[in-house]
């Protein structure tokens, strides 16, 4: 659909940018903080890129104050980050650590300060290692009950002063990787096991927004998706399938489960068929549905074009989501899709794909299947960026990115879907969690090297004095 005319940005729109904390704060044994699964796992040598860490990550846990004053000069009206779970209860549960949350309150009363709105995310995957050891994390239910007791926490400290939540990060990432393809934390292959710590991810999910609700919290929550539309290769009626199924077992799979309480169809008879299904109770129906979100959370990367994959095919390898690896080679699911290369959208030197108009297509179909208003969590390019001798950074490529997705936000909201604002990834630069420091996302750049030496001191970028305007005139200077 072409429009003569776009609409404008709400005058409320949210111009924000994210973070997460195992990217940012370091600290990782300061003041009562336990250790999270990803302490653990970056220690075993061979995970990561060069066996770097979050230990000092960009150190923002003592910079917090200087990155929230460029912040507020840059004129950003919300800012997304999360909290670790281990600084607000060093072993996951118990007694909570006041100190920890000392920081999360600083944190949030600065961002006050500065007129910008705190978009807080209670779980970025950084799970307390002692529940990973006691049960098995997300493999057992106990985790619903201790989620939601950290959420509570969260709640009770944070009412009237966090207006947007954000309940899980990409929970579709974060147990794939961690079930099936082994590259993150705990890094298990096992499908059937993934189905199961799934499924208890989807209940802790519902209990904490259905807390929410209980409490009246004033504001909103929602999850966020990493969603990826799917395209079908050609019009040949085998991939058009393939990539309904790709849809179906990719994205409605998640997204089905947190607005309607149920999984989609197709998906759960294909589940069923292969022994594949977790194992439910019957209240678990009921708590589902009464945890609906209020706004769908969008984090967007790429899109995935599919073909038929025959029964001898390709099996899962890499992951075309927001992993961090490249996304060219072939993957799929045996008797159901495989992925492809995109011949008509260009790649970044990371090797995603650049497509804005999948943005567009994912927020549509989000909106007109759920009926939901969107927060964009996340989007942004990822790439080695240059210190001049001058400190500047000349990031054009960044900026041509982030122009066309913000171009694509506004055609979305002229077909007609609510958006409630635009959280860039990321704010300054920071942990790519298997990469290491060499891939760059941030407006600002932080001087360290790709395994973190260097001074830590922060240069705007000219994506960074871009934004400014893009913000200032609400979306009309792009
Ligand atoms: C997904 C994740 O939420 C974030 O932590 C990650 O660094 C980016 N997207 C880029 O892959």
């Amino acid at each position: 659909m072409e429009h003569r005319q776009l609409d404008n940005f709400p005058k409320d729109f949210l111009w924000g940018s994210a973070s997460a904390a195992y990217q940012v704060e370091g600290a990782w044994q300061e003041d009562g903080k336990g250790v999270s699964v990803w302490d653990d796992f970056v220690r075993i040598p061979g995970k990561t890129f060069k066996e770097t860490t979050g230990d000092v990550a960009v150190d923002h846990y003592h910079r917090y104050k200087e990155d929230i004053a460029l912040m507020k000069e840059q004129g950003l009206k919300a800012y997304r980050f999360s909290v670790a779970w281990t600084r607000i209860f060093s072993e996951g549960k118990g007694k909570v650590n006041q100190s920890g949350l000392q920081f999360y309150i600083d944190l949030v009363d600065e961002l006050i300060r500065s007129g910008i709105e705190p978009v807080l995310t209670i779980y970025h995957w950084d799970l307390p290692k002692a529940l990973q050891e006691e049960y098995g994390g997300w493999e057992s239910r106990k985790i619903i009950e201790d989620f939601t007791r950290y959420a509570e926490v969260l709640f009770e400290t944070f009412r009237g002063k966090v207006h947007y939540w954000v309940s899980l990060n990409e929970q579709n990432i974060f147990i794939q990787h961690g079930y099936l393809l082994g590259t993150h934390p705990p890094a298990v292959q096992d499908m059937k096991r993934m189905y199961q710590a799934n499924h208890h991810a989807n209940l802790a999910n519902a209990s904490v927004i259905k807390l929410f609700h209980e409490l009246q919290m004033p504001g909103k929550i929602g999850p966020s998706f990493a969603y990826g539309p799917n395209y079908s290769f050609n019009c040949d009626p085998n991939n058009v399938l393939a990539a309904e199924d790709a849809e179906e077992l990719e994205a409605n799979f998640w997204m089905d489960v947190y607005v309607n309480g149920e999984y989609p169809l197709v998906a759960w008879k294909y589940l069923k068929d292969n022994g594949l299904a977790p194992e439910t109770l019957p209240e678990d129906t009921q708590l589902l549905k009464s945890g609906k979100p209020d706004f769908m959370g969008m984090n967007y990367y790429q899109t995935n074009t599919m073909a038929f994959n025959p029964l001898d095919g390709v099996s899962l390898g890499k992951q075309n989501t927001t992993g961090e690896k490249g996304t060219s080679e072939e993957s799929g699911r045996p008797g159901i899709y495989k992925r492809k290369e995109n011949p008509f959208v260009e790649r970044t030197n990371w090797d995603w794909e650049i497509d804005p108009t999948g943005l567009r297509i994912g927020m549509r179909r989000i909106a007109s299947r759920y009926r939901m208003p969107i927060l964009i969590t996340e989007n942004g390019l990822g790439e080695y960026d240059t210190l001049t001798d001058k400190g500047t950074i000349h990031d054009d490529y960044r900026i041509d990115y982030l122009r066309q997705h913000i171009q694509a936000i506004n055609e979305a909201i002229s077909d007609g879907v609510t958006v409630l604002g635009y959280c860039t990834w990321s704010y300054t630069d920071l942990l790519s969690w298997l990469n290491g420091y060499q891939k760059r996302y941030g407006f600002v750049y932080v001087d360290q090297d790709e395994t973190q030496n260097g001074t830590l001191k922060r240069y705007k970028k000219d994506s960074y004095y871009w934004y400014q305007d893009v913000i200032k005139s609400n979306g009309e200077k792009l």
